[in-house]
């Protein structure tokens, strides 16, 4: 606690309430803290009282805003437009008294890190004179798709002419590999206005960090950095550090989920092979119709591999009646798992993923290739890098009706699983981990960003 109290230089922490929002930015804090700087992070009530981290022992000082729903935050209203409009009334509101609170302490706030998902953080923190950095939790490639729509030099809808879609220091775009917002015209729309809107205020940001690391996406960050008026960081990866550069004292998990942890998995992985398991997860938020999850569980099955598959208690009902026990120690269902963890382990072979942007970079940090079944927003284009840039996995086929049958399920999965492409893939992944690893560690690129951030926000403390 002491070690605490003598830091300088103060850095308010807001996340988006979301578990792929809230893991890069809780590791980045960690991360900064470790760099000497104190910082607090503060999450809205709702999702505070749901993960409890002022049960954890952690360097990080933890604190609150509220988003008006403190009962039962997002599901309090269940629109998101609501939502969004009450979390920055109440947000803003609830941020400043915060900020107030923290000026007549002995650790007055000198920065506030907020997700770029969250623009009027940036303009609460400057009414206070205080240095405001965006954090971009996705990938570059995505973030700049964005900044492309966001500013008109890409209209849309995107018709056939205008294929493939050129965007500099991206490779040639289809119109599958685009965010579902654009290549599904239309959809969510509220959700659409949210990515957009990170570009709304951010030529006023002192700093933007993207969660990636320059040499997985060199060219785009390179594009990217000419538009951008102030520095473009990469920081990341962001996953714990036991993984990396072993340099941050146990820093083994993300340490908060809004989800109950199931252990079980590690024992059970433990009996298996090297390479023989398939983990299949679908992150914190999508929901699979039963008629796919029918279909995932009839290819899984098919494969005859072993398989660790994350169902979350919600998503339990659509899994086909009798297959847990059909399946035996073939296979291991559970709600929720430490990930990182899992994915360290070296009894696993691939990584049947949705290719949600933490899920992605995690598995190229751990060195495991994948199967690639994009659901909606980034994750069509992560699904793009993952296949055709990286050449770290395959990506499926969908069918008119929009399932993805059990037989592609199976032949993607023993494309990563047998034969001489799979072991290629095998081999990018690893490679992709250790440029990971030489990123974070001492004067790689990121370490090398995250020294230069911390010096001008320390340079700018009063
Ligand atoms: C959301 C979006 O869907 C994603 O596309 C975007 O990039 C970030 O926000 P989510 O769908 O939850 O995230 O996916 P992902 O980005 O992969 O994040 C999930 C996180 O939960 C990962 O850090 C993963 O390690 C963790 N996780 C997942 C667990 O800890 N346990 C599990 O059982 C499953």
């Amino acid at each position: 606690m002491e070690k605490k109290a003598n830091k300088r230089g103060h850095v308010l922490v807001i996340p988006y309430s979301t578990q792929g929002h809230i893991n890069p930015m809780l590791q980045f804090s960690k991360r900064l803290s470790s760099k000497g700087l104190k910082a607090t992070f503060a999450t809205t009530v709702f999702i505070s009282e749901t993960m409890k981290p002022e049960l954890l022992n952690s360097e990080i000082d933890f604190d609150t805003i509220s988003d008006g729903c403190d009962k039962e935050g997002f599901f309090a209203l269940g629109d998101i437009d609501d939502y969004l409009v009450r979390l920055q009334a109440v947000g803003s509101k609830t941020l400043t008294e915060l900020i107030i609170k923290h000026k007549n302490s002995p650790h007055p706030i000198d920065c506030i890190l907020y997700d770029a998902f969250l623009p009027w953080v940036l303009d609460v923190a400057q009414q206070f004179g205080i240095v405001g950095i965006a954090f971009f939790t996705q990938a570059c490639a995505v973030d700049y798709i964005y900044y492309y729509v966001h500013n008109g030099l890409l209209s849309l809808p995107i018709s056939s002419s205008m294929m493939p879609i050129v965007i500099p220091g991206l490779p040639l775009l289809d119109l599958r590999d685009m965010p579902s917002f654009i290549y599904v015209v239309g959809s969510y729309p509220s959700h659409f206005k949210l990515v957009l809107n990170q570009f709304s205020n951010i030529d006023k940001a002192d700093f933007i960090l993207v969660n990636t690391f320059y040499k997985l996406e060199q060219e785009v960050v390179d594009s990217m950095s000419k538009v951008m008026s102030q520095p473009l960081l990469t920081i990341g990866p962001t996953i714990p550090s036991m993984y990396l550069d072993k340099r941050l004292e146990n820093d083994k998990d993300y340490d908060l989920n809004l989800f109950k942890l199931d252990s079980t998995s590690t024992c059970w992985l433990t009996s298996k092979p090297p390479c023989s398991v398939v983990y299949a997860s679908f992150g914190s938020l999508a929901n699979l119709t039963s008629d796919q999850m029918k279909e995932l569980a009839r290819g899984l099955k098919q494969t005859g591999f072993h398989f660790l598959w994350v169902v979350r208690s919600s998503e339990l009902s659509k899994v086909p009646h009798g297959f847990i026990e059909e399946m035996g120690d073939k296979a291991l269902i559970v709600s929720w798992i430490p990930q990182t963890e899992v994915l360290a382990n070296e009894a696993i072979g691939c990584f049947f993923t949705h290719c949600g942007w933490n899920s992605t970079i995690e598995a190229l940090c751990l060195g495991i290739p994948m199967v690639a079944m994009p659901q909606w927003t980034d994750q069509t284009t992560d699904a793009k890098l993952v296949e055709d840039v990286w050449k770290v996995g395959v990506r499926v086929n969908v069918r008119e009706d929009g399932i993805v049958s059990g037989d592609e399920i199976e032949r993607c999965i023993r494309q990563v699983m047998e034969g001489e492409e799979g072991i290629e893939m095998k081999r990018n992944a690893m490679k992709w981990k250790e440029l990971a690893v030489e990123a974070v560690c001492e004067g790689g690129s990121s370490d090398k960003n995250i020294d230069e951030l911390v010096s001008k926000i320390l340079a700018r403390c009063k």
